[in-house]
């Protein structure tokens, strides 16, 4: 029988309400598919804070690396009023979350967008504009740039203080990420767009040196450059003009949360975060959404998807991967939503219905 060990990580808001949907899952995959999941809980951010005030808990660092996989749910809280935000930066339940992509060096963020034909009512943009549909990959670069970078506060000679943040990046750093976009993209319908700002910053020009670099090796790829606020312009205007589209840490993270939302709701994509090894980290790209935690009303369904995202990139179980995947369209061909989605002539599910929902089209698959 295959085995599989896999770290969970609730952490906070919601974390707790969708990860245990996608436990579900993975159970019924065990049942399906003959294979047997060893799962594991750690703490991490605000929870990890309050039980042993630190975001990331030296257990959980080593529960994540000897896993084949880590699948998350979400961390942090409001940061207008939760107590978690006095505390000083590097104690903060965010910073759990990119210490542990370091330690994995998670370098490569797979995060797919897919507008399901099913919910094109729930897609924000004009009924042509995605009439064939919406798939796009955002290769996002994950441990370097402005988030890993120097920061700092200094006093400002005119009064009050300076506050800085150092956005660096290395060839390697470029050319490893850059590779997996173009390899992602020779799967697919070979079209790749690397956005940068490179009529401004320097780590942009080194960016897109690199990347014409890269594109010499892989001339089968339609490659282009788009600076990154025309590419959150094109997202709205003309979004399936894009296949794979691959940029830095910080404009992955916009534009991931804009191109979610041309899907129909953020509650629906899920992420990949991949190394050198096959071990990786599984989160949906949503945040913790605190203003509805506790109240079994959130979406599971990218909690499910990133469940199944690691199904085939860290475990190798594609045929349970695409099950998966089968089984989250087939509930929204059903007309089954949670409240965060268009209605489509059903009631509303709970997050629990909704994990249930899809565990049992997943086991008439
Ligand atoms: C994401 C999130 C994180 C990020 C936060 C929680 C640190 O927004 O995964 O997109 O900015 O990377
Ligand atoms: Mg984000």
């Amino acid at each position: 029988m295959k085995k599989a060990k896999i770290a969970l990580i609730p952490g906070d808001g919601i974390g707790p309400e969708i990860v245990a949907e996608a436990v579900k899952v993975l159970w019924a995959v065990e049942k399906k598919f003959k294979v047997q999941f060893d799962m594991t809980e750690a703490l991490m951010g605000g929870a990890a804070i309050d039980a042993v005030g630190c975001p990331l808990p030296e257990e959980t660092k080593q529960v994540c690396m000897e896993s084949d996989g880590v699948l998350l749910g979400a961390v942090g809280d409001n940061i207008a009023t939760s107590p978690w935000y006095q505390l000083p930066p590097e104690l903060r339940p965010e910073k759990g979350l990119l210490e542990l992509r370091a330690a994995m060096q998670v370098f490569a963020n797979l995060r797919p967008a897919i507008l399901h034909p099913s919910l094109a009512a729930s897609c924000y943009l004009k009924p042509e504009l995605v009439a064939n549909g919406l798939d796009i990959l955002i290769v996002r670069e994950l441990v370097g740039g402005i988030y890993f970078g120097n920061r700092g506060r200094k006093p400002c000679e005119k009064g009050g203080e300076t506050a800085f943040d150092v956005m660096e990046y290395s060839t390697y750093e470029i050319e490893r990420i850059g590779r997996v976009a173009f390899e992602a993209a020779m799967k697919r319908k070979k079209k790749l767009v690397s956005v940068d700002k490179a009529n401004v910053l320097e780590t942009s020009r080194l960016w897109r040196a690199v990347m014409h670099r890269l594109a010499e090796e892989y001339p089968e790829v339609e490659y282009s450059d788009m600076l990154v606020d025309s590419a959150a312009m094109e997202l709205v205007r003309n979004p399936a003009r894009f296949d794979v589209i691959v940029t830095e840490n910080m404009f992955g993270d916009i534009l991931s949360d804009e191109a979610s939302m041309i899907t129909g709701s953020i509650g629906l994509l899920p992420s990949a975060s991949l190394g050198e090894t096959a071990r990786g980290l599984y989160e949906p790209i949503h945040g913790s959404a605190p203003d509805i935690a506790g109240q079994n009303k959130a979406n599971p369904l990218a909690t499910i998807a990133s469940a199944a995202m690691m199904l085939r990139y860290s475990l190798g179980m594609e045929e349970a991967a695409f099950a998966v995947e089968k089984a989250i369209s087939g509930t929204l061909e059903q007309g089954w939503r949670t409240a965060d989605l268009e209605p489509a002539g059903k009631p509303f599910l709970t997050t629990s219905q909704m994990g249930d929902k899809v565990v049992e089209n997943l086991m008439l698959l």
